[in-house]
């Protein structure tokens, strides 16, 4: 599991240690701490195999190939912000397309031929109509989704060039919330871009005031609407999607998304309810490239995966406070 010790990563090598799989978590630290790891033994009782390092390193890679009897690659690490992606698109392509190319090269190389890539709701076209399906248009408008939709092509041209290969895209919608037992969660090393780690720092006093970027679209309450999903949803569709490829060759993707959208002022007032806090906002212009709206759906991984996401709005604000009060400083 690449970026095995990041937010999604620690969730999924938690479940699937539970589902009896023997995790090995490739990871440099570069967005993660140890902690997480630590996090994971307090609530299994036992942790993954650990190895520091890059993804982009195929020697490590080899090493590991050999050392290890890996069947399947779960592949989290890169870099996630698509306002950094904006600033710095060479250090993102090269990031998450050249290791992704690394890590590919090296698997067929040691005829490892299963690989679940972590994708994003970034690569569908911000104009399409929601909720969308896994054959909506795609195209994505910063380097961030850009990067994501290119891995996909390279899957797919990988899986057309021998049918052996075993391919799972998973686009995530939103993710958010953390395990009930606020051991693991998401850490932001930086200033978070995600809307409920930023909600979370507000509440618990480490941000002075949340900024609303636009409160004038056409949506009812004039704030955007996405599609946020909990982490444990999230984990839970990776276990299901390794179940499917056991039993399934060629590139399958999937949305995970719960198909219900909740706008920004929405998931302000449920996260007001939820921690009874006092949550200061301010209502600033539009981002550049902010839709309206961005909802799944998710019918497909539903039928094929028989996976259905279980938590409801108020227990994602619940769980990520609850992590957020334990760790007003993440895993620091
Ligand atoms: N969190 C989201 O909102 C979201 C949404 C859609 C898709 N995704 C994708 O899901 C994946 C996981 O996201 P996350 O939120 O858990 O991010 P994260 O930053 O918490 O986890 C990524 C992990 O990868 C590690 N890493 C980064 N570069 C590495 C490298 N070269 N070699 C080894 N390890 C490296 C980091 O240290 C970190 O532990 C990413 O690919 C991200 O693009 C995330």
């Amino acid at each position: 599991m690449t970026g095995g010790a990041g937010y999604i990563g620690s969730h999924s090598v938690l479940a699937l240690m539970e589902a009896g799989y023997d995790p090995i978590v490739l990871d440099d630290f570069s967005n993660s701490s140890k902690e997480s790891i630590s996090g994971i033994k307090k609530i299994y009782g036992a942790g993954p195999v650990v190895i520091e390092g890059d993804t982009g390193n195929s020697s490590l890679l080899m090493d590991i190939f050999s050392s290890y009897d890996v069947n399947s690659v779960l592949h989290f690490s890169g870099l996630k912000s698509v306002e950094e992606s904006m600033a710095d698109p060479l250090r993102y392509y090269s990031e998450n397309v050249g290791s992704s190319l690394s890590l590919l090269r090296t698997m067929q190389e040691a005829n490892i031929q299963t690989i679940i890539f972590s994708s994003s709701a970034t690569v569908y076209d911000p104009e399409s109509q929601v909720p969308y399906t896994e054959n909506s248009p795609t195209n994505p408008i910063n380097p961030y989704g850009h990067t994501k939709l290119c891995v996909e092509q390279i899957l797919h041209g990988l899986a057309s060039s021998n049918p052996e290969w075993k391919v799972g895209i998973l686009r995530y919608f939103n993710p958010v919330g953390a395990h009930p037992s606020g051991h693991i969660g998401e850490d932001p090393k930086q200033k978070p871009n995600n809307l409920m780690p930023l909600v979370m720092q507000t509440a618990v006093g480490r941000m002075e005031k949340l900024l609303i970027y636009g409160d004038d679209y056409d949506t009812p309450d004039g704030t955007c609407i996405r599609d946020y999903i909990h982490v444990l949803d999230l984990a839970r569709g990776h276990l299901s999607a390794l179940t499917y490829l056991e039993r399934h060759q060629g590139l399958h993707i999937w949305n995970l998304g719960t198909g219900k959208g909740t706008s920004v002022q929405e998931l302000i007032d449920k996260a007001r309810e939820v921690t009874g806090a006092v949550i200061n906002t301010e209502i600033t212009f539009r981002r550049l490239g902010d839709s309206p709206e961005a909802v799944a759906d998710p019918k497909k991984a539903k039928s094929e995966l028989s996976w259905h996401p279980e938590y409801s709005i108020g227990n994602m604000c619940a769980d990520h406070w609850n992590w957020q009060r334990q760790n007003p400083d993440g895993y620091q």
